[in-house]
C-alpha cells in the first residue's frame, strides 16, 4: 500500500500521479506502482516535484538503466541529461516539434522518456501525444494483418545529417547545441506493428521524424502508405495536449505513445530537463 493518487484521463491515455515525493527517492512499492501506471496510461506526469539533477537521475533509473542520447550536448557534469532550451529571442522551431518516438533509429530505443519543467512560458510551450495502442486498434482488422508483416525504415537523417542540421535550422539555436553527425544517415528496420514487451498490446509504430521508408517496398508506394498512417494516427482523437508548470515531471512510454513540442511562446524561455530509460529491440 502506497500514498499514489492516479487520476486516468477519461480515455484512459494520460494519467496525473499525486502524493509522492521524488526528490526524498521511492521505496519498491512506489516504483511498482508508477512502473504499472506508466504502461496502463503510457503518459505520466506528477506536479510540483522540485528536483537536483542527481535526483533527476536516481529516478530515471528506478525504471533501468540510461537511455544512449546522441546528436545533443548534454549537461556539463550530467551525460545522461539533456537541457531541451529554447530562448525568448529564438526564432528556430522548438526543438522535437515534429512528431517522434525518440531515437527510433536507434536498435533499441529507448523504453521511457522523462521530461523535468524548469521554466515554464506564461502560455504555449505544451507537449502533444499520439496513442498508438488505440491507433492500432482502429484499424481495419485485415489492413492491420497486413501491416503486421512489413518492416520499416528508420534513420536520424532528417534532423540530425550535417545536411538536416541546416535544413531545420538547427545551426542557428541559441539555446541548444546539436552535434550532426554522419552517423546520422545509418538505417535500422523495426516492425511496422509493434507488440509493447510488458503488456503485450499493440501499437501501430510509425513516425515522420524518423521513419524514412518501408522495407522492401517501392519508395512511392511505401511513402504514400506513410502518410495514410501519419494521417490516421494523428488524428485529434489519439491525441492528448499536455500543459506544463515548473517542477512537473512526466513520462512517457516510447513504445506506444507519439509526441511532439508546441511553440506559441515566444518572447519567453522554456527550459526543460530530459532524461531517458534505456529500451529493448522492437518485436
Ligand atoms: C522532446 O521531443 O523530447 C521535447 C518535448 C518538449 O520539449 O515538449
Amino acid at each position: 500500500m502506497t500514498s499514489l493518487t492516479i487520476t486516468p484521463h477519461a480515455n484512459n491515455f494520460g494519467a496525473r500521479i499525486e502524493g509522492l515525493d521524488l526528490a526524498a527517492g521511492l521505496n519498491a512499492d512506489e516504483v511498482a506502482e508508477l512502473r504499472a501506471a506508466w504502461i496502463d496510461h503510457q503518459v505520466i506526469y506528477l506536479p510540483n516535484q522540485p528536483l537536483q539533477h542527481d535526483q533527476l537521475e536516481r529516478f530515471t533509473r528506478c525504471f533501468g538503466e540510461h537511455g544512449n542520447d546522441p546528436y545533443v550536448k548534454a549537461i556539463d557534469g550530467h551525460q545522461h541529461i539533456l537541457e531541451v532550451r529554447r530562448e525568448a529571442d529564438e526564432e528556430v522551431a522548438p526543438f522535437g516539434s515534429g512528431w517522434h518516438s525518440d531515437w527510433s533509429f536507434q536498435s533499441e530505443p529507448p523504453a521511457a522518456t522523462i521530461l523535468h519543467a524548469k521554466v515554464v512560458p506564461p502560455h504555449g510551450g505544451d507537449t502533444l501525444y499520439a496513442d498508438c495502442f488505440r491507433a492500432f486498434e482502429a484499424l481495419d482488422p485485415g489492413f492491420a494483418a497486413e501491416l503486421e508483416t512489413l518492416m520499416t525504415v528508420h534513420s536520424a537523417r532528417l534532423p540530425y545529417s550535417h545536411e538536416g542540421y541546416i535544413k531545420t535550422g538547427s545551426d542557428k539555436r541559441k539555446g541548444m547545441k546539436i552535434l550532426p553527425n554522419d552517423n546520422a544517415w545509418d538505417t535500422q528496420l523495426h516492425p511496422l506493428i509493434r507488440t509493447h514487451p510488458e503488456s503485450g498490446r499493440k501499437a501501430l509504430w510509425v513516425n515522420p521524424v524518423y521513419t524514412i521508408g518501408i522495407d522492401a517496398m517501392q519508395e512511392s508506394e511505401a511513402q504514400a502508405l506513410l502518410a495514410k498512417l501519419f494521417e490516421h494516427l494523428l488524428q485529434p482523437e489519439f491525441i492528448y495536449t499536455h500543459h506544463w508548470s515548473a517542477d512537473m515531471l512526466t513520462m512517457w512510454d516510447n513504445r506506444s505513445a507519439l509526441h511532439c513540442a508546441q511553440g506559441g511562446y515566444d518572447g519567453y524561455q522554456r527550459i526543460m530537463h530530459r532524461t531517458t530509460v534505456a529500451g529493448t529491440a522492437p518485436a
